[in-house]
């Protein structure tokens, strides 16, 4: 499987997933505002993938500066968050993955610099490390949920690409095929920035994994057709009453299956729950640039010059449409917002 981020010892190192499929280039990333636009024009994304992103990019924030004191770091560090922060507003991983840090660090005393410099690109190492674990427990955990011979829809680009691991929704599905369930994965183009056609697709072909592409308007079709057993998808933030954000079209694939009686699964680590975040009415939505829109991936343009657009890059699936969401600690189920505080709790009290 390929690896959407590496530290290579003095870079970051990223596939420019703007380039895929043609072209598998890897870029090397050594400051803080080329982690920033890195983010932001989607050389790399999806939700645990920006946040282990940032957290590198911290790292390249400070590396080369002197500072007075551990106060001046620290406040050094603050600004960078909050300007890596605001590289993308809706996927939760990326202000969790530089909060975690800063509390990691404030958290465990030290009057040399230095060593809170080492410390932070541990910390960075730490997170990518934790988030590959998480995805083999979520794939673990959803693979259980997979029938012999499924068809399984999904939707964007949930695998290696987008974390630090086999992936989320991917890790469903990987799994699943390695303890040979036999499935059959149809992908959703995921328009305007085809994630699925240029991403997912490669992963499967990867991964050899039968896979069928589909164009968005085809899901419904498809399960009339009666050849989609499950549908899992990733989320970009997940509210405390268990609305799920993710990449737009998810909430009309959730609808659809619910009309076809097909189980419908969001697959995300517990990084991407937010409980501070109280209702999918909530959850801030990125919109992108319109160009986006009135063209296929910049190749060519396919409507009027300046054509009005609405181009909100995620949508809010309710909790009431989610069959169970797969985490690395096991499959919760409705009542989400009991369900997710018990997760917690679990997870505190295995952690003390
Ligand atoms: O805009 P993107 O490509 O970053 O959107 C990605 C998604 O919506 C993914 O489904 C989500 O981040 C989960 S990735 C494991």
């Amino acid at each position: 499987m390929v690896q959407a981020i590496s530290w290579n010892g003095t870079d970051l190192v990223l596939i420019d997933q703007t380039r895929l499929p043609d072209d598998l280039h890897y870029r090397h990333i050594t400051t803080v505002d080329g982690t920033f636009e890195a983010i932001q024009r989607l050389r790399v994304r999806g939700a645990p993938a920006i946040g282990i992103t940032a957290a590198y990019g911290l790292y390249l924030a400070v590396r080369n500066d002197t500072f007075a004191s551990p106060d001046d770091f620290f406040g050094a560090l603050r600004r960078h968050i909050d300007y890596l922060s605001g590289a993308r507003p809706t996927a939760v991983n990326l202000v969790w993955a530089l909060e975690a840090i800063y509390a990691r660090l404030t958290a465990e005393h030290a009057d040399d610099v230095e060593t809170l410099k080492k410390r932070l690109l541990d910390a960075a190492i730490a997170l990518h490390d934790d988030d590959r674990r998480r995805c083999e427990a979520i794939g673990a955990a959803g693979a259980e949920l997979v029938a012999p011979g499924a068809g399984i829809l999904t939707h964007c680009n949930t695998g290696a690409l987008a974390t630090g691991g086999i992936g989320t929704a991917f890790g469903v599905i990987y799994h699943a095929h390695r303890n040979g369930k036999g499935i059959h994965v149809y992908a959703d183009e995921t328009r305007p920035v085809l994630q699925g056609a240029r991403l997912t697709m490669f992963e499967l072909e990867q991964a050899e994994i039968p896979a069928t592409l589909i164009c968005d308007n085809m899901a419904a079709a498809l399960m009339q057709a009666g050849r989609v057993d499950m549908v899992v998808v990733g989320a970009d933030r997940i509210a405390a009453n268990g609305s799920a954000a993710n990449k737009i079209g998810t909430y009309g694939v959730a609808v659809l299956a619910r009309h076809h009686g097909i189980p419908f699964y969001v697959a995300a680590p517990l990084s991407t729950i937010d409980r501070r975040t109280a209702t999918g009415a909530d959850i801030p939505i990125e919109n992108r640039d319109p160009e986006e829109v009135r063209s296929v991936f910049e190749r060519c343009t396919i409507t009027i010059p300046g054509a009005d657009v609405w181009n909100p890059a995620f949508d809010v699936t309710p909790p009431e449409l989610i069959d169970g969401i797969i985490t690395e600690v096991g499959v919760l189920r409705a009542p989400y917002s009991d369900s997710i505080e018990q997760a917690f709790s679990e997870l505190s009290s295995h952690n003390q």
